[in-house]
C-alpha cells in the first residue's frame, strides 16, 4: 500500500506529481460541479484540500465520505488556486476504508478540553491534541538529542522496586497475592515473604537512585522514562503517571548541575521553536501560549537564581497576601513560587539550599547544617519543573540522615556501598517531562498533554 504522509508530501512533493494518500476526513463541501474535501492525517498541523470534478465518474462515492471518514485517494498534486493553502489534490479516484457516521463526536469544531478529554481515543485527531503530541514528540527527541550530543549515556532503571526514593510514601504497591486471602504472621502483619519478590515491592516515583549506580560506574548518564505516584493531589500540575527525565553526573557539584539545567532548558526552548513552528503558532494563537518569538527569547535569557532563605524574605517582604503564609522551613507553595517567577524576576528561576527538612534523605547537607544543596527550576505559571541536588556522599552523614528521615537502610545497603567502594562528589536532577510539554504548549491542564492521563479515579481508556 503506498503511503505518502502529508507532512511529506507538502515538503517534497512537485507539481503534476501522482500521489496515493490515506487520511481522515475533517470535512467535505458539495457544489454542483465541484466537491472540496479537507483531510488530515496526524504527521502535520496543516491540513490538505482535495478537489473532485463532478465529471468524475467516481464522484458518487462522495457519498460515503464524511466527517471522520478514513479514505484513500488517488489525485495529482497542484498548486492552489484558493486561498489559505499552496497545494491541493485533485483527485481521480477515492475509497471510503473505514466509514464514520453521524454520532462521530468530533462533527464541529470548538469543543472544550474537558470534554475532548472524555474521548481521549479521539482527541489526537483535533487539530489541539495534534499540535500537543507532536511538540511531545519532538521534545523526546531533543532530550535524547541533548544529552547525547554531550556523551551522557541512557540508563534504563527498573519500576519495579523495592526502595523508596523520595520517601514520600506515595507508592502504588505491586503484588501477586490474593488480596482476599492476604497471608500474615502471628501479629496479624502481611507476609511479604510470601509475595513474588520475597519482599513488599511497589512502582518507582523515580530512577535516581539506579541513576546514581550507573553514573558512579559510567560518568554521566540519563534516565527518561515513567515513573509513578500514589498522591491524592487533583491539580493541573499532577498526574499518578508520569515521565521523567533524569541526568546525573559524576565528579559534579551543585553548580555544574544548576548549569547543565539551565543549557538543557535554554537548548529545548530554542531547538522547539525550530521543529515545531506550525504547531506553536497554532497553540499561541488558540491557547495564550507564549509566542514563538517569546519562546526563542527564552534561550537567550539566562535564568534567575536565588536561594530559598533569600525567596523566602523576599515573599515576606511582598506586599501580595497569599493564601498559605511564607516561613523559613516550610517549602514553597506554587502560589509563592509563581510570585517569584511572574512577579519578581518574570522568567525562570533556580531556588538553592532549601532547609534539610523539606527534601529528601539524599542531598548533600551543607556546612550550616540546616540546609542542603538542592536546587529547584521554578518556570513562569507552572511553578516547578525540576527538582535537584548534589548527592550526600560522606557515608556517615547519608546513615545519619537516612535514620532521620526513617528510611529502611536495609533495602539500601547498595546505595550506602556507593560511597564506601570509591564515591565521589556527583549531582543530578529531575525533570517533570509533562510540565515542560505543557510550558511549551500553553496547555493548562497537565492531564492535556499526555494521550491517556492517569490521575486519582482517572485510568479509563
Ligand atoms: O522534585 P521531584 O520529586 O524529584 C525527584 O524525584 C528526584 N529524585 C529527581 C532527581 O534528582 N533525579 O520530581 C522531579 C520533577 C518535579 O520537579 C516535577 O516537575 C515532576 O518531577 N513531578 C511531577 N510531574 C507530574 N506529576 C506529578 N505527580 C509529579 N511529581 C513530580
Ligand atoms: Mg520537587
Amino acid at each position: 500500500m503506498a503511503r505518502e504522509r502529508i507532512a511529506t508530501i507538502l515538503k517534497n512533493g512537485r507539481d503534476g506529481q501522482s500521489l496515493t494518500i490515506n487520511s481522515w476526513v475533517r470535512s467535505k463541501r458539495v457544489s454542483k460541479n465541484v466537491a472540496f474535501i479537507v483531510i488530515n492525517d496526524g504527521s502535520t498541523q496543516k491540513d490538505l484540500q482535495l478537489v473532485m470534478d463532478s465529471a468524475n465518474p467516481n464522484f458518487d462515492k462522495l457519498a460515503q465520505v464524511s466527517t471522520g471518514a478514513a479514505i484513500r485517494v488517488d489525485g495529482v498534486m497542484k498548486a492552489s488556486q484558493g486561498k489559505g493553502q499552496e497545494w491541493e489534490i485533485h483527485v481521480d479516484n477515492i475509497e471510503v476504508l473505514g466509514t464514520c457516521p453521524e454520532e462521530y463526536p468530533l462533527q464541529k469544531k470548538g469543543h472544550t478540553l474537558e470534554f475532548l478529554r472524555e474521548i481521549a481515543h479521539l482527541r489526537g485527531r483535533t487539530n489541539t491534541f495534534g499540535a500537543v503530541f507532536r511538540v511531545r514528540n519532538a521534545l523526546s527527541m531533543l532530550v535524547h538529542e541533548f544529552f547525547q550530543s554531550r556523551h551522557f549515556q541512557w540508563v534504563h532503571t527498573p519500576i519495579i522496586t523495592a526502595a523508596d526514593c523520595e520517601g514520600a510514601g506515595e507508592l502504588f504497591k505491586v503484588t501477586t497475592l490474593d488480596l482476599d486471602k492476604l497471608p500474615r504472621d502471628a501479629k496479624g502483619i502481611i507476609d511479604f515473604k510470601q509475595d513474588f519478590f520475597g519482599k513488599s515491592a511497589h512502582l518507582t516515583v523515580s530512577g535516581q537512585l539506579n541513576g546514581e549506580a550507573m553514573a558512579l560506574s559510567m560518568g554521566d548518564v540519563y534516565t527518561f522514562g515513567p515513573t509513578f505516584r500514589a498522591e491524592n493531589s487533583n491539580t493541573t500540575r499532577h498526574l499518578s503517571e508520569f515521565w521523567m527525565v533524569e541526568p546525573e553526573m559524576a565528579f559534579a557539584t551543585l553548580h555544574d548541575d544548576m548549569v547543565l539545567a539551565e543549557e538543557f532548558l535554554r537548548f529545548i526552548f530554542r531547538e522547539i521553536a525550530e521543529r515545531c513552528p506550525d504547531e506553536l503558532e497554532f497553540l499561541g494563537q488558540h491557547y495564550k501560549n507564549m509566542s514563538i518569538e517569546q519562546i526563542k527569547e527564552l534561550s537567550h535569557q539566562s535564568f534567575a537564581r536565588i536561594s530559598y532563605t533569600d525567596a523566602v524574605k523576599e515573599l515576606i517582604q511582598s506586599k501580595q497576601t497569599f493564601d498559605f503564609a511564607p516561613a523559613w522551613g516550610i517549602d514553597l507553595q506554587t502560589e509563592h513560587e509563581r510570585f517569584l517567577t511572574d512577579q519578581v524576576f518574570k522568567k525562570p528561576v533556580i531556588v538553592t539550599d532549601y532547609p534539610k527538612d523539606i527534601k529528601a534523605f539524599y542531598m548533600r547537607l551543607n556546612n550550616d547544617g540546616k540546609t542542603v544543596a538542592a536546587m529547584d527550576v521554578l518556570v513562569p505559571r507552572i511553578g516547578e519543573i525540576i527538582g535537584g541536588s548534589q548527592r550526600e556522599d560522606r557515608v556517615d552523614v547519608l546513615k545519619q540522615r537516612m535514620e532521620e528521615f526513617k528510611i529502611n537502610a536495609a533495602e539500601l545497603t547498595w546505595y550506602t556501598e556507593l560511597r564506601l567502594f570509591g564515591g565521589a562528589p556527583h549531582a543530578g536532577f529531575g525533570l517533570g517531562f509533562e510540565r515542560l510539554v505543557q510550558y511549551v504548549t500553553g496547555m493548562g491542564n497537565i492531564r492535556d498533554v499526555i494521550p491517556f492521563p492517569r490521575y486519582p479515579a482517572g485510568v479509563s481508556f
